[in-house]
């Protein structure tokens, strides 16, 4: 292949078209702050499309997930059982607050945390079960819920790749306690490149959770005339999303299902033209559960080895195209040390991590990329 003729990004941010328009006009509207007129308009279409009580929109889903471990009241020695296999904000805004996150392997099909493996890792001083639907793909919730449910402790999922995904019908993010989803440039929508969203399912914490993203004051009710001055009532911080940021997002929610279904025109002709090499053996293909719809958020392959990702990687790159690997399993990063531990055996976590790979993927790439990197990978193969 000529590697002076083609280069093709592992990632390009979405945009549709009309995202200028409408930052134009929250520019001229005279606020821009957060809680505006396109956060809420966001706010709404996530309310309705999602099918959840309240939602609130903020400036990335670190911070969603920072006001999630506020809202369960993480203390100094309490657990959070996690998957590993997962970005470090997920663990960060736990151990922020004083926990401890206990570690729990995923299986091999979808990459999940494993859910017959919860019930194990669970201890007196666990306080929350954090699910993450890798690649757009729900946990199995079913048996997850019910292992929170005989414990009573909440479930919260890091729902950052999978917005719109679903799971027997039921929105991804509206099926623990809490969910929160991210806007970052590498997600499906994004606010301008950095935001997030958190789904407040759980109604008696809908009130705190607004009180958290405002600083810790009781703003929101004021804006609402519920109180006659706003005042400091709770910890909290600043979480809101800014309304140029919801401008640019709004821009995207108008083209979902056009962003929703150009992704996944990319995902099957990767999934079907790479399916061969899965039969032979050769490489695995993403697994998808009958319950799940994913959302196409990533596509990734898995090879035999790290040895084989490496010179994979390498031949790819050597041919222009930019695919990528990701999440060194935190426990056994220096801060995943440190702060927390692995219950039982690691039997998938590291072995599989060092296989995956992930292939671009992204609105309104050109078909011919795709078609590109697979014949890249099919002559790497042969
Ligand atoms: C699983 C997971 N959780 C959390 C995040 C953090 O999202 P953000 O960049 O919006 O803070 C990411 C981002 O990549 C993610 O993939």
């Amino acid at each position: 292949m000529d590697n002076h003729t083609i280069f093709i990004p592992f990632n390009q941010p979405p945009y549709t078209g009309n995202e200028e328009q409408y930052i134009k006009q929250a520019l001229q509207s005279g606020k821009i702050s957060g809680d505006g007129k396109f956060g809420n308009m966001c706010e709404q279409w996530f309310q309705s499309q999602l099918q959840c009580k309240r939602t609130l929109l903020t400036s990335s889903c670190t911070h969603a997930l920072e006001m999630c471990a506020m809202l369960i009241d993480t203390k100094p020695g309490d657990e959070i059982i996690m998957p590993s296999y997962t970005f470090v904000s997920t663990a960060n805004a736990f151990v922020l607050r004083g926990a401890t996150i206990v570690f729990v392997d995923i299986r091999p099909d979808t990459m999940n945390i494993d859910e017959t493996k919860i019930e194990k890792a669970i201890t007196t001083k666990t306080k929350a079960i954090v699910v993450v639907h890798y690649a757009g793909v729900v946990c199995d919730m079913d048996a997850i819920r019910n292992i929170a449910m005989k414990y009573n402790v909440p479930v919260i999922e890091d729902a950052a790749q999978a917005m719109l995904s679903t799971y027997n019908g039921s929105h991804a993010g509206t099926l623990g306690q809490l969910g929160t989803f991210s806007f970052h440039e590498s997600k499906n929508y994004t606010s301008a490149g950095e935001g997030g969203l958190l789904l407040v399912n759980h109604e008696q914490w809908i009130q705190r959770a607004e009180i958290i993203r405002e600083k810790g004051t009781n703003r929101s009710q004021f804006f609402r005339g519920m109180v006659d001055k706003y005042t400091w009532v709770d910890i909290g911080s600043s979480y809101l999303m800014n309304d140029v940021s919801a401008a640019y997002l709004w821009g995207q929610l108008e083209k979902a299902d056009d962003i929703f279904h150009n992704r996944m025109k990319t995902w099957n002709m990767y999934y079907e033209s790479l399916l061969p090499l899965n039969t032979k053996g050769i490489i695995a293909l993403p697994i998808v559960p009958d319950e799940c719809r994913h959302n196409a958020h990533m596509f990734y392959i898995k090879v035999d080895d790290l040895h084989v990702r490496t010179q994979l990687l390498e031949y790819l790159k050597n041919n222009g195209i930019y695919a990528v690997f990701h999440y060194v399993p935190l426990h056994s990063s220096p801060a995943g040390q440190q702060y927390g531990r692995f219950d039982g055996t690691d039997e998938f976590t590291t072995k599989e991590s060092e296989r995956l790979l992930r292939l671009p993927l992204y609105y309104g790439m050109p078909e011919q990329y795709c078609k590109t990197v697979i014949q890249a990978i099919y002559q790497f193969f042969s």
